[in-house]
């Protein structure tokens, strides 16, 4: 089955052409970094009208590359949640004229198990995983029983781990896109510079949660105060300490769950999934617990139509098909196990 996939959630434009839900026949990514620099984070508005301007190109070009021509698309996949409204509904107004155009069914999908399901397209890990979700607008550990069967353990109390790296590099002038830029600096920084409080989420409810507007904060408004002797405070240091303490909050939680689990698997998805420090801290997992732990590669993790295009497989090839009066949402799905 073919599988044309549309994500339109943020600032990326992305069509793929995906065949039975992993094999990934093209994957164009248009990305609006350049249009939302200037204002160092996502402008809705500019990136609602860049996706208008976009989308037939990309799709055009994604046929293209992918070597099938339109009459050889059996369904259409779109994310159709959470993201920003007015970009979403670019993506699903396409999809849906497409459809019928085409004359085949769509489906549209979560962001979030999207992202989840990335890993799927180069490594079949079976279910059930502890997924750990680490993106710009989520951040989320959860019990992954199949492509749309989440269980959700833990959540941030405040602010997602990749919108803590974006704020950072915006008040450090560090560069734009935020995460991509403080992963660079720090690879030069001494993680070391800087020793920043982390939450003490670990009682009840709270035991997988994490939280980062403590970190901010600290890192904003309080910086000279963590600073260690012998150390300078330059952007680099700043990053590296930064990162490290970012990537140690999640890390405790998500080897927490695996210990009380008893995981065999651990998956990450999500954009902050392709930090080098987070993936190296990752695979360490491995030797502390014994749990295997994969990755999606650096271009799956961040957002693209191919993870759309290879969960909606699943959905279509059920026949779980969307209805014409589809709309979009803003807001994250109330996953099993979360109130
Ligand atoms: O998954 P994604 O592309 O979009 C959302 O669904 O939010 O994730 C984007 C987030 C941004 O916050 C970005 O700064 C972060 O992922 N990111 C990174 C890296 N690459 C992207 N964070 C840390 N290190 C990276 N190398
Ligand atoms: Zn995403």
């Amino acid at each position: 089955m073919i599988v044309l996939g549309i994500e339109t959630s943020c600032d990326e434009c992305s069509v793929a052409v995906v065949e039975d839900g992993t094999k990934i026949l093209s994957n164009v990514i248009a990305t609006q970094s350049d249009q939302h620099a200037a204002y160092s984070g996502v402008v809705p508005e500019i990136a609602s009208r860049t996706h208008t301007e976009w989308i037939m190109g990309v799709y055009r070009e994604a046929l293209e590359r992918s070597g099938k021509t339109r009459v050889e698309i059996d369904g259409i996949a779109v994310t159709c949640r959470p993201g920003l409204s007015g970009s979403l509904v670019v993506g699903l107004s396409f999809a849906k004229g497409l459809s019928l155009a085409l004359g085949v069914p769509f489906v549209g999908v979560d962001h979030i198990l999207a992202h989840l399901y990335a890993v799927q397209l180069e490594n079949a890990v079976p279910y059930p995983f502890l997924g750990v979700l680490v993106s710009g607008g989520h951040t989320m550990l959860a019990v992954v029983k199949s492509y749309d069967d989440v269980e959700v353990l833990g959540t941030t109390i405040d602010d997602a781990c990749g919108e803590a790296f974006d704020k950072i590099a915006k008040q450090f002038d560090m560069g734009y896109p935020g995460g991509s830029a403080i992963d660079s600096l720090a690879r030069r920084g001494a993680a070391d510079a800087y020793s920043f409080p982390k939450p003490s989420l670990h009682k009840g409810d709270h035991r997988y949660d994490v939280s980062y507007s403590g970190l901010k904060t600290a890192v904003v408004h309080h910086l000279e105060k963590y600073l260690n002797a012998g150390f300078e405070a330059t952007r680099e240091n700043i990053a590296a300490a930064f990162e490290k303490t970012a990537v140690e909050i999640l890390m405790t939680r998500v080897e927490r769950a695996v210990r009380d689990f008893r995981f065999e698997r651990v998956v990450a998805g999500g954009g902050v999934a392709a930090n080098t420090y987070f993936r190296s801290r990752m695979l360490e997992l491995t030797g502390r617990t014994g749990a295997a732990v994969f990755f999606p590669s650096l271009k799956l993790c961040t957002d693209n139509a191919a993870m759309v295009a290879g969960i909606g497989y699943h959905y279509l090839r059920e026949q779980k098909h969307s209805p014409d009066t589809l709309d979009v949402s803003a807001r994250v799905a109330v996953f099993r196990g979360r109130e």
